[in-house]
């Protein structure tokens, strides 16, 4: 019988699925319902620096006598603020209560300096593991890109002076050089990493000529934006820890992710388009994946097919259409 354990973060997980931070992960009921179905560990939702900006924002917007008493608006932010902090902390603090897997707390973050002592309140909640959810859109042209990687590692050297509990940075792809960004994440103490984050992007409704939102849930076909970035980070950034994430719908992109270095997968889409259920198909999926190749740890194969373990690593450097369209003539 296979064994699909593995690690991730220092922390034992019984097979590397994982469900990430998002709705699915806002209530106890919603894990607890994960951990039945055979998740291995959950990221928390997220406690969001603008969620509570703009939930004192509309308070204040429909209240205009609100903004006449600057006491007033003083107490009603702390409150909201103080609120909203207060039920995620419980959120955490029940979750670890009422499942055995481990719990990740996650904090959506781009600046280095309010959500710092919110780290220890999430570790003394009883969070197993902290995620930092960095995304930053650089909208200043003068604003140089240094600057913007050393926002990045700002904020996890100041959260890692909170904390003892491992934390793990979970980033978009838009870095000029993500294996340096990786290694620069481990030397100021990150234990892992998420590649990647899947952001919400904007589209354009023609029909209005209005900005609107594009498409919330990834497709297959994104699971090889991070396929490329697992095989180098594993090869070149030793010791840091690999969840991926975006595009994980079924257990062949767990596999593949796998081979390429990663500890552990982290799941988003597939489980709201198809619910829990979709947990029990996809390791049943890794475990005949295993039987076909009798490996029977994940250890057997993890990281067999990453940048360094292959006999033509260009195969992960190649990166134009070239050949593909002189063989097409
Ligand atoms: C509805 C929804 C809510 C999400 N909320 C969060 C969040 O609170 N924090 C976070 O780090 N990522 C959040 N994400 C991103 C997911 O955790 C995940 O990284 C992304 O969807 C890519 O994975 P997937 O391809 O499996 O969906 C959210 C995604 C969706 C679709």
């Amino acid at each position: 019988m296979s064994s699909l354990k593995t690690t991730y973060l220092g922390l034992e997980l019984k097979n590397p699925l994982i469900i990430a931070s998002s709705g699915l992960t806002s209530s106890v009921e919603k894990i607890a319902g994960l951990e039945k179905a055979g998740a291995a560990a959950v990221v928390v939702k997220s406690l969001f620096e603008e969620q509570i900006n703009n939930e004192v924002g509309h308070l204040f917007d429909k209240n205009p006598q609100n903004n006449e008493y600057p006491e007033a608006e003083d107490y009603i932010r702390n409150y909201l603020r103080d609120n909203s902090v207060t039920g995620h902390l419980e959120l955490v603090r029940a979750t670890k209560k009422a499942v055995e897997i481990p719990v990740i707390a996650s904090i959506n973050c781009i600046s280095s300096s309010e959500w710092v002592s919110f780290a220890r309140e999430f570790e003394e909640a009883g969070a197993d593991a902290l995620e930092l959810n960095i995304f930053y859109v650089p909208t200043d042209r003068n604003e140089r890109p240094g600057m913007v990687e050393q926002l990045y590692l700002d904020i996890l050297s100041k959260v890692k002076k909170e904390v003892k509990i491992p934390v793990s940075v979970k980033i978009g792809m838009y870095f000029t050089n993500i294996v340096a960004m990786a290694d620069k994440l481990k030397a100021n103490g990150a234990s892992g990493i998420v590649l990647f984050n899947r952001f919400y992007e904007p589209d354009i409704n023609l029909e209005t000529l209005e900005l609107t939102a594009s498409e919330v849930f990834s497709s297959p076909a994104d699971l090889h934006r991070s396929l490329r970035w697992i095989g180098l980070v594993s090869s070149f950034v030793p010791h840091l820890d690999i969840a991926g994430s975006t595009g994980i719908h079924n257990s062949d992109a767990v596999v593949k992710h796998l081979l390429a270095g990663s500890q552990a997968a982290q799941l988003c889409s597939a489980v709201y388009l198809n619910g829990p259920g979709e947990i029990v198909r996809i390791l049943d999926g890794i475990r005949e994946f295993m039987g076909k190749w009798n490996f029977e740890t994940i250890g057997d194969f993890r990281g067999r097919l990453s940048y360094k373990n292959i006999p033509d690593p260009m195969m992960y450097e190649r990166s134009q259409f070239m050949k593909y369209f002189s063989s097409k003539k």
